[in-house]
């Protein structure tokens, strides 16, 4: 499976941050934004990633990851010339998908819990129909919402509802399997004049053939659109790596632990990295691994996104 970032849209709501610098690469807390859904689609196994971003951002996107290597990763960059919807990313990464399966995951979007990994895993398995993730808001108004029954199926999803069926929104996190872009390219853009990610979900719902998994307590669904939400964001992150002496989303620790890169290359990284909290961070899991000569550190057990 393929991964793609979607790192568009001009972060008005966040003016004057976004004047001259793009909303995901603004700090939550001690790291870009955009380490976040890297981080995700890494714990998922995904290792081939389009990031796309608007022709203004995309080559700071590119001073920053480069072409991946350091993280076992091969980044490639394509522009979005104009805003024109989510389920757009299909139709811009459709010589990059080729014939294979899709996560999507948007730029803003940061995921955190116990046993994320193994959902994220597990879904990237997938080949037939998509797959959702839905949280429980307390704003639905503000998401795309999905209806279940009983036994979880969906019963219906709709853009952001005036009148929500539910509390549960759906997170921006999709996985397709290889017909996406072929649905995405006879999308119609809705009233508002963009291509729904919400239709291309409506699309396999109609098929029978779209799942939803909620992800319940235990788990941190956050996005960050606002001054408000990009400072909560922050002190989740701070709280939780200043109590626990663990890092999020340090994908570093996590490309040694899914086997992208091995030990040697993480010593090299580690030893150059400059001195940072994260960087320090670095040199202390290159300690464990001297120490213990374990192939993966173990901080990185459990949920690291
Ligand atoms: C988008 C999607 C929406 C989804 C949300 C998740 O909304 O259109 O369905 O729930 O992302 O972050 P946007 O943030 O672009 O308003």
């Amino acid at each position: 499976m393929k991964g793609i970032v979607l790192a568009g849209g001009s972060g008005s709501r966040l003016y004057p941050m976004t004047a001259a610098v793009t909303k995901q690469l603004l700090p939550i807390y001690d790291k870009p934004m955009i380490y976040y859904p890297v981080a995700t689609l890494m714990l998922a196994g995904i290792r081939d990633i389009l990031l796309i971003s608007t022709p203004r951002d995309l080559e700071r996107y590119v001073d920053l990851l480069g072409d991946g290597s350091r993280w076992g990763l091969s980044i490639s960059y394509a522009e979005q010339k104009r805003p024109e919807g989510i389920a757009q990313a299909f139709r811009i990464g459709r010589t990059f998908l080729g014939n294979e399966p899709a996560a999507l995951i948007l730029g803003d979007n940061l995921f955190f819990g116990s046993g994320l990994s193994q959902r994220l895993a597990q879904a990237s398995t997938l080949t037939d129909g998509a797959h959702i993730f839905a949280c429980r808001v307390d704003d639905p108004q503000r998401y795309g919402v999905v209806e279940l029954d009983a036994d979880q199926r969906p019963l219906s999803i709709v853009e952001k509802p005036r009148h929500p069926a539910s509390n549960w929104a759906v997170t921006g996190l999709y996985f397709y399997d290889r017909h996406v872009v072929d649905i995405a390219a006879d999308l119609k853009p809705s009233a508002r004049g963009e291509l729904e990610i919400t239709d291309l979900n409506a699309h396999y719902l109609k098929a029978g053939t779209l799942t939803v998994e909620r992800l319940g307590r235990g788990f941190a669904w956050l996005d960050t659109g606002t001054p408000e939400t990009l400072m909560a964001a922050t002190q989740f992150v701070c709280a939780l790596e200043t109590r626990q002496g663990i890092k999020i989303a340090c994908l570093e620790e996590i490309a040694l632990a899914q086997g992208f890169i091995g030990s040697d290359s993480f010593a090299r990284v580690a030893a150059a990295a400059p001195v940072s909290a994260y960087g320090r961070y670095l040199k202390s899991l290159l300690a464990d691994l001297e120490i213990d000569a374990r192939p993966v550190p173990l901080r990185v057990a459990g949920a690291v996104s």
